[in-house]
Order: structure tokens, then sequence, then C-alpha cells
């Protein structure tokens, strides 16, 4: 495996550490300081804030924050608290409003959360209707199409928190794909052990056989960022020749192939030509399939990179579709989480007529999605309705998220200790230095 670190003071060594992480009340309580109010966190999509009057609520542990746009145009975060009594003020996880009242005694805030409207206000001693009972604001940004909250005080800008991962991952303009899928999945497990899942193609082998002579999981390039953000790019359209080269390509690789007006019989012989021939092939039917090829690597075209950003968002991606997989942690229960999969699609410009569905690879179970009419409506379910096939997430993921509740089950045992991790766990490792520099920095 090859490892790139990235502008970080190397790789601290975390191979192994004590299970109380990802049990314990206290080292919750301390993720809330020093984490949750202390990182930047991706709170939902740019095209949900699109126009004023837009809305959406983000949930992270025991906090709801509210995302607005008001009539000039201008982003907002608050806490979802109305100034009264405390009441949540926003039920709806998303929509349009042209002001937000509470519906416990009416009081009324702009889009932009000024205090505007107070039944009875004669009553009151003091008028509430100053600067003290607007909505408390957060810290935002935006980036790559993602709104990015902050709740603690003074924080540094998110492109620095980002570091040099923000003009990596900027030719793949997030904010131009378009929302398809929007699941989230209860789980009973701590938000930690969900991150390491996504932190390590160790366990790809075994745990999604279906996966293993297509990607050689134990050589790609795994990319180590200060601030604890890791990547992993794992080479597509290619076979993994741990198991030998096949006569004849892939069923994965004869789809890509035909999807991009390329003969799979021609490659009869020449199986590990495919990889070169996808990222060729893009290159000069972009313009006619109206897909921006043009401002991706030869790599890129062709392969699929995995970047965490810390604490908690794993985007999953290609140049046509991402997958940004992120556990959010239960408002009192260590040992539970809610699990969101949003999927994005990159569809063809308008432009172009052909009518050709771009989806290649991964980005959905069959292969292509209709754009949509309108937004998705978020789908939430148990991880029972999983494992009873009620539900799925993809046949991978279902089988990651049948496995991380008897994780979190096992961990509880008093017959294990510590988590012992090996050089293919090195994103794991990182995320939970990063994770312990926090908590030490905050304690
Ligand atoms: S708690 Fe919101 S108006 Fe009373
Ligand atoms: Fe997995």
């Amino acid at each position: 495996m090859t490892v790139t670190i990235i502008e970080t003071d190397g790789v601290r060594s975390h191979q192994s550490f004590n299970k109380a992480r990802y049990l314990s009340s206290d080292t919750m309580a301390a993720e809330s300081r020093a984490i949750w109010s202390n990182s930047w966190l991706m709170a939902g999509l740019i095209c949900d804030v699109q126009n004023p009057g837009d809305f959406f609520v983000f949930e992270v542990g025991s906090e709801q924050i509210l995302i607005s746009r008001d009539q000039q145009d201008q982003l907002h975060g608050f806490y979802n608290v109305c100034q009264h009594r405390g009441n949540l003020l926003v039920g709806a996880e998303h929509g349009h409003a042209t002001h937000f009242r509470c519906p416990y005694h009416a009081w009324t805030y702009d889009l932009d959360g000024t205090l505007k409207g107070v039944p009875l206000v004669d009553k009151f001693a003091e008028d509430p209707r100053c600067a003290d009972r607007n909505l408390k604001p957060v810290a935002l940004d935006v980036w790559n199409g993602f709104v990015f909250v902050h709740l603690g005080e003074q924080p540094e800008p998110l492109l620095t928190f980002l570091g040099p991962v923000a003009s990596i991952l900027e030719p793949y303009d997030f904010g131009g794909m378009t929302l398809v899928e929007d699941q989230t999945v209860h789980l009973d497990c701590n938000w930690k052990a969900v991150v390491d899942n996504f932190s390590e193609l160790y366990h790809v082998d075994y745990l999604h056989p279906q996966h293993k002579r297509m990607v050689d999981c134990h050589n790609d390039l795994v990319r180590l960022f200060e601030g604890g953000h890791t990547g992993v790019e794992v080479p597509g359209g290619t076979v993994n020749q741990k198991f030998g080269v096949p006569e004849i390509p892939t069923d994965i690789q004869s789809q890509q192939l035909k999807s991009l007006d390329l003969d799979p019989n021609d490659f009869n012989g020449r199986v590990l030509d495919v990889r070169g021939a996808i990222q060729a092939q893009k290159r000069q039917i972009g313009p006619e399939r109206g897909m921006p090829y043009e401002r991706f690597t030869m790599d890129q075209l062709s392969d699929v990179w995995q970047y965490n950003l810390f604490p908690n968002t794993v985007l999953s991606f290609t140049p046509e579709h991402c997958w940004i997989l992120r556990p959010r942690p239960h408002a009192t229960d260590p040992n539970q989480c809610e699990f969101d999969k949003i999927s994005l699609v990159r569809f063809p410009q308008a432009s172009a007529s052909d009518g050709h569905k771009a989806v290649l690879g991964p980005a959905s179970r069959d292969g292509a999605f209709d754009q949509p009419s309108e937004r998705p409506v978020r789908d939430v379910f148990g991880y029972q309705a999983v494992i009873l096939g009620e539900k799925t997430m993809t046949d991978t993921i279902d089988q990651d998220v049948e496995l991380l509740g008897q994780v979190q089950q096992g961990m509880q045992s008093k017959g294990f200790n510590t988590v012992f991790l090996n050089e293919d766990e090195v994103r794991i490792q990182h995320f939970h230095a990063e994770l312990d520099r926090k908590l030490l920095a905050s304690s």
C-alpha cells in the first residue's frame, strides 16, 4: 500500500486504543465539547437552500441547527430553538417559508433570525424584540455545494480546516450534481464505528467478496492530511491481479465499456487495457455527452475516490456520482447513531440532447437514475429493515449496516478490551489521533 502524507506532522501512531471511546458516556460528553462544538460539520446541501425562503434542519447529537436563506439572499445558521421558553422552532426537515413561527406561543422570526412578532407583547415587563431574543446564530460557510456549520466560538476559516483537501476535490464540483436519493438508517453502534468502517478496505475481500476481483484493496493510494482528514484512491475499470487476469473483461468492465460505446469483445485478452480505454473514451466523448470530463485527470476519469472529512463526513465519488456517508451521534446514547447516505448524480448538461444517462459503476443499484422532478423525500428506517430486505442502501453498504451492530455488541463484552490496528487501517489510526488531539486540547 502506498501511503502519502500531505502537510501533516507524520502518521501519529495509534495502533491500539481502549474500547471505552466507543462505549462511554463520559467520552460522548467530552466529544460534544471537543469535536461537535469544535469542528466544521457538513450540515447539508446547498440545493436545499437555493432560493430566498428555503430552509433545512441539521440534527447532530442533542443539537438541531436551522439553515435558512433570507430575502436578501444571505445564508444563516441558527440553533433551532425559540428564545421564549426554548421550544424547538421548526419541525420540518426542509422547506420554504416567509418566516418561522413557534408553534407554542407564536413568537415569529424573520428568515434572518430577527424576532419580529410577539403576541400580547405589552404583557412583558420589557419588550423582548431586541437582539438578545433573536435566534442564536452559528458560523456557516459553503464549499463545493455543501453547507458547513461550526458550533464553536471564533472558528478557523472553513478552507483552513479543509486544508489541501478543498482544492484536491474542487474539480468534482459536487454542487453541480443532483440529489437523487436521501436515506437515514438508525444503527445500534457508536458513530465512530461507522467512520472506522469507511476508513479501511481491509474488510472488503471478506465482507464484500463481490468486489474482491474488481479492486486490489491492499495496494491503493492512501492520503493522510492535517486535521484528521484522509483519502483513498482506488483504480477503477480494472481487476485485482492477485486473483489472476481473466481472458475476457469482467461484467462490470463490460458494463462500463458498453455505456461508453466501446465493445467489450475488443478487449478479449487485453483486460488490463480497459482502464486506459475508459479514460481516453471519456475524454473524447465528454463534449457530446454533456459531461465535463476535460476538468479531470486521466486517473480521476476511471477511479473511485473516497475522502473522509473530519469528523464524520465520508465522500465516495467518481466524476459522475457522489455518496455522502455521514454518521451522526445520538443525543444521549454512545451505542446508537444515525447514518445518512445521500446520493448525488451528475446528469449531462441540458445542451447534450441525446438522452444518455451518464452514470457508470457504483452510483446506483440499477445502473442509472432518472433526473428527479422534485427533491426526493428522506427515507428513515431502522437497520432491521435492511436485514429483513425491506430497505437497501446498495448491497455493499447493506453488508456494512448488518455488521455494525454486532461490532458494538462485541465491544461491550468483558472478553474485549483494545482495538488493534494494522497498516491497512492507517486511516483509522489517523482519525483517532486527531480525535485524541482535540479531546486533549479541550480537557
Ligand atoms: S416557546 Fe416559542 S413562543 Fe413560547
Ligand atoms: Fe464495507
